[in-house]
């Protein structure tokens, strides 16, 4: 064993000292699907696998996609795919009939043919197993996001899910695996890293207008206590025994895309602290009453979460947490340089030197966003505004998915994106509940990160 595998392991072995005991069979093992041996240490490639950097699979005229979950974004998503040529939807998933019913009828009102309905818990390995579907479009609850994704890889067929793609390290390297055995694409919907400012700032960033990038920031602060008032929403059972980030993945995808992570740089380790549970408890007693068994139950997960990484070339990245606290929503979105500076949140704003600290005034960054404005902007923003979800982000990233599937190009985020940011959510829990004990990241691609020399959409 090289030393510094010696020192990897003693590292992540020291935090997980401390975790033993902890709860997570009740949310991690809810999902019936298949069980996967530990891998938190594995970095071996199995024999006979290839890494899937740039990944190109032969081109696919007619996506022929099934949707699995028919919910809020699986209707949603459903609804935007009758926007994009060269689709045909062959099958719709869901627990529910209803909501595969809606769906059905969101297709079919826009001219599109009737699509097989499946009702039930395990029906979603037959829409895998057809022959006649290219795509599986998985928007499912979290827990069981990695074992569809690999079982229709297993199945042969490319892969997306939702955020976040897994909910353990052991997943993140199942899905990469798989991935690597299959030559099968499996992405993650990281919808935010095709939002109008991140992508123009992520152009900025490649041609150099930052300088060289120091520090990135982002979040998801985002005020969803309402939903604590459903007892049956399936997010918020993730309180009860968890504290951490289980949400990392909208405010570190793009910041990671402009730091080159894995394309050239890569994540090394991360601390990660949360805060006491002191907001939620507070709305639940001036919800349901002070004396009420709402107020009474037991959270751990902390309000606010913040955890910061530091990657192999020196940079650093802090990335927050927190979905209870009465604040404006704000994903951050912070890009500094050794030249300026971006940032999204609370209103979009850019320095520069030499006169870095004052934000440009409206007209100069105004000139500035139209001229660094980025390709997938120039092409489809505005037809992706009228489609619309999330203002249009959501359209930019389906138009990607598919143009390059049917153009056998690879795809803008690839299975070690999706590994590297969903990993967060059990590696800030390990940190966070062993008083901010440094983590080590690990290196999905297994070295092969060097091979890349920053990020490059394909076209
Ligand atoms: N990218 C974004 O902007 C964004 C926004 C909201 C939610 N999300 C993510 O999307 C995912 C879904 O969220 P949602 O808001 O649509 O939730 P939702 O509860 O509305 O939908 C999930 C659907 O999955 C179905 N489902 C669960 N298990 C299933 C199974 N075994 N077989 C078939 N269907 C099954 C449920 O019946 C439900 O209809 C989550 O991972 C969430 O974090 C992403």
């Amino acid at each position: 064993m090289k030393k510094s595998e010696n020192t990897r392991r003693g590292f992540i072995k020291q935090a997980a000292v401390g975790t033993a005991g902890l709860s997570f069979g009740s949310i991690f093992s809810s999902f019936k699907g298949k069980s996967y041996a530990n891998t938190l240490e594995s970095n071996e490639r199995p024999a006979g696998s290839h890494h899937v950097l740039q990944l190109r699979a032969d081109p696919i005229p007619t996506v022929r996609v099934g949707f699995i979950g028919a919910g809020n974004r699986g209707g949603k998503a459903a609804r935007r795919f009758t926007f994009i040529e060269g689709i045909e939807i062959k099958a719709i998933c869901d627990l529910h009939e209803n909501r595969v019913k809606n769906t059905q009828k969101t297709i079919i009102d826009k001219g599109f043919p009737h699509a097989d309905e499946y009702v039930g818990e395990e029906v979603w390995r037959k829409v895998c197993e057809r022959d006649d579907i290219d795509l599986i479009y998985i928007t499912t609850y979290w827990a069981n996001h990695t074992p569809m994704a690999v079982y229709a890889m297993e199945q042969g067929k490319h892969v997306v899910t939702e955020v976040p793609a897994a909910i353990s390290v052991e997943e993140c390297w199942s899905l990469v695996n798989t991935a690597e055995k299959t030559r099968k694409h499996c992405m993650m919907l990281e919808n935010c890293c095709y939002d109008f400012f991140e992508l123009t700032t992520l152009n900025m960033a490649q041609k150099g207008v930052f300088g060289e990038l120091v520090h990135g920031e982002g979040a998801y602060i985002h005020d969803l206590r309402s939903q604590l008032k459903s007892k049956t929403n399936w997010r918020t059972k993730y309180y009860e025994d968890y504290t951490g980030n289980p949400y990392p993945t909208h405010g570190l995808g793009p910041i990671c895309q402009a730091m080159n992570i894995h394309r050239g740089d890569k994540m090394n380790f991360l601390v990660s602290v949360s805060s006491g549970q002191l907001g939620m408890t507070q709305y639940l007693k001036d919800t349901f009453g002070e004396d009420s068994s709402e107020a009474g139950k037991q959270y751990k997960m902390g309000d606010m979460n913040t955890t910061i990484i530091k990657t192999e070339k020196g940079k650093t990245i802090m990335v927050q947490h927190d979905v209870t606290s009465p604040r404006p929503y704000s994903r951050l979105h912070t890009l500094s340089g050794t030249k300026g500076f971006a940032q999204k949140y609370p209103s979009p704003g850019i320095a520069l030197e030499p006169d870095a600290h004052n934000f440009l005034d409206k007209d100069t960054y105004n000139k500035l966003m139209k001229e660094y404005e980025h390709p997938f902007i120039t092409k489809i923003g505005e037809y992706a505004k009228e489609v619309g979800g999330h203002g249009g982000m959501d359209f930019i990233m389906d138009y990607r998915l598919i143009y390059c599937l049917r153009n056998g190009l690879p795809l803008d985020q690839d299975v070690y994106d999706a590994a590297e940011w969903s990993c967060l959510f059990e590696l800030t829990e390990k940190s966070a509940s062993n008083g901010g004990f440094p983590v080590q990241i690990p290196d999905f691609t297994r070295g092969d990160w060097k091979l890349l020399d920053g990020l490059d959409f394909a076209d």
